[in-house]
């Protein structure tokens, strides 16, 4: 069974990661024009947070 991590990355996306490999980045700032992914306006608008492991299973 393959090992999915949702990570809450340091001032960014939520990153979907299988097995140590990044799948895809979801927009967590609100400011995506492309939603639910990640376009990389958070770093245009100076979203701030914290990285963490939002969701783990093994
Ligand atoms: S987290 Fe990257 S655009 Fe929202």
């Amino acid at each position: 069974m393959p090992r999915v991590r949702i990570i809450a990355s340091k001032n960014g996306p939520l990153l979907v990661e299988v097995d140590g490999k990044v799948k895809t980045a979801l927009c967590r700032c609100g400011g995506s024009n492309n939603k639910p992914y990640c376009d990389g306006t958070h770093a245009k608008i100076g979203f701030k947070a914290e990285e963490k492991v939002a969701f783990e299973v093994e």
